[in-house]
């Protein structure tokens, strides 16, 4: 029969089917390499305040790297017995070091335990998705220098609206990836406060220095409440709040796509590397990389959904329920690393059919707005102005023609502020070069937008 470490107030054995239910190893072992590191740190913490002699914290120093070492190359024994990764690592340290190894728990409880353990992987995770973000901003940066000059309908109500040049629309998703990168990092610095030495929930009588932990493990300030520690998930809401808004991004960004790559819109040509077939109809070449990154949303918000639901409703300090956090974790990190890695595949191996894109920009009246603001400038109530091009454009649609074809006279006879120089306002290409506003589509001020996203993500 295992012994527990809990299993000195305990006469029987604890039924199979309990540790079957109540294990967390099944999962947890993920967090091992995290476990070590905050062990290493608070043993060298016991030794520097005494607890522990220099020569006793070598020996756990020395045995915890060489379990860290089994469980990297997959040599290391796990069992539903030992419940969850922490009690795991110690038991097999205790296994080799006896008493020594005993006193690795000292001052410390699975509670504050955990929480590190899993704030220590948070980070790491928030780290390296960082950088799968960048790399995407990358990935529409180049697509933008690829488009260069490209003239696209913009939508809104997917009903054409004004055009924008390419490169605005890919610099979109650049701004909408640099939020999230900057609510990554906000999320990370209310993350990075040590619970470690908030023991179980009050703290401990022993004299621990929780500042020399918060150093060693890289960690801006140490959380003042044991209490709260005890009981605190916030840093994983927010950060699962983070994955599912950027999950969101992607999944617009995959409908757009994979609208633009039908027959109807023709816009877009995947390559057939992120592609794949159907199995009865030989033509077929569908999106399913983008519709999967669509798809996949739906298990990040729901982690999400998860995470809020188990914190809801629960009394200080750790509750059991608590331990459910992981999964949720895991996967929402899991899933967007891996949609953010296709997605930048995806993204560099794309390229917008300039041909087809350009032999419909005629269609939509894209430069009404621009014709309308022409009158504005000649002194027309903009009211008035909407009310002459709206009904230059049902002229139009009767004439089956674009607002650029119509005859000057019928022109004036709209609207005597119409002059010759309304040509300069006509067209897709004029209606592009009239933009002025910061933020615009103006061609002057993307050029400039596109040099400045190069130097800041260089
Ligand atoms: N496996 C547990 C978890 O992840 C460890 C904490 C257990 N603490 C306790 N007081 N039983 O939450």
């Amino acid at each position: 029969m295992a012994e527990k470490p809990w299993g000195g107030r305990f006469a029987d054995r604890t039924d199979r089917r309990v540790e079957q239910f109540t294990e967390s190893i099944s999962f947890d072992h993920r967090l091992f390499e995290h476990d070590i590191r905050g062990s290493i740190a608070h043993a060298r913490m016991l030794a520097h305040v005494g607890l522990v002699s220099p020569a006793e914290c070598e020996r756990i120093v020395q045995g915890l790297s060489e379990i860290r070492a089994e469980i990297a190359e997959g040599r290391f024994p796990f069992s539903i017995e030992k419940e969850d990764i922490h009690m795991h690592i110690e038991s097999a340290l205790i296994d080799r070091l006896g008493d020594v190894g005993r006193k690795l728990h000292t001052a410390r409880s699975r509670n504050d335990q955990v929480s590190t353990d899993v704030k220590l992987w948070t980070r790491d995770a928030i780290d390296a998705i960082d950088g799968l973000l960048l790399g995407l901003q990358r990935s529409f940066v180049g697509l933008a220098e690829r488009h260069r000059g490209l003239i696209l309908p913009g939508y809104t109500h997917l009903q054409r609206a004004q055009p924008v040049l390419a490169p605005h629309y890919a610099l979109a998703y650049v701004e909408k990836l640099a939020r999230d990168r900057d609510r990554l990092a906000d999320c990370r610095r209310r993350l990075n406060v040590l619970p470690l030495g908030a023991a179980a929930l009050a703290g401990t009588t022993l004299p621990i220095d929780r500042e020399f932990v918060a150093r060693e493990l890289g960690f801006d300030a140490v959380a003042p409440n044991s209490l709260d520690v005890s009981s605190d998930r916030d840093f994983l809401a927010e950060t699962l709040f983070c994955l599912a808004l950027i999950a969101e991004h992607l999944s617009g960004w995959a409908e757009e796509w994979i609208l633009w790559s039908t027959q109807e819109f023709g816009f877009l040509l995947l390559p057939d590397a992120v592609c794949t077939g159907s199995s009865i109809m030989p033509q077929k070449k569908n999106p399913d990389v983008l519709e999967l990154i669509r798809g996949r949303t739906a298990r990040v918000v729901g982690a999400l959904h998860t995470i809020l639901v188990l914190m809801k409703g629960l009394p200080l300090a750790y509750n059991r329920d608590l331990q459910e956090d992981k999964l949720p974790l895991f996967d929402a990190v899991d899933t967007v690393s891996s949609c953010l890695d296709l997605a930048s595949v995806v993204v560099s191996g794309a390229s917008l059919d300039r041909e087809r894109i350009a032999a419909r920009l005629d269609e939509g009246f894209l430069d009404a707005t621009t014709l309308m603001e022409y009158l504005i400038l000649k002194g027309v109530p903009q009211r008035t102005g909407h009310e002459v091009v709206g009904k230059l454009v049902s002229l139009c649609e009767s004439r089956r023609c674009r607002l650029a074809d119509l005859p000057p006279d019928d022109l004036r006879a709209a609207c005597p502020a119409i002059e010759e120089d309304v040509a300069g306002s006509l067209g897709v290409e004029n209606a592009v070069k009239a933009f002025r506003s910061y933020g615009s589509t103006a061609p002057a001020e993307v050029d400039r937008q596109l040099t400045e996203w190069k130097g800041r993500l260089a």
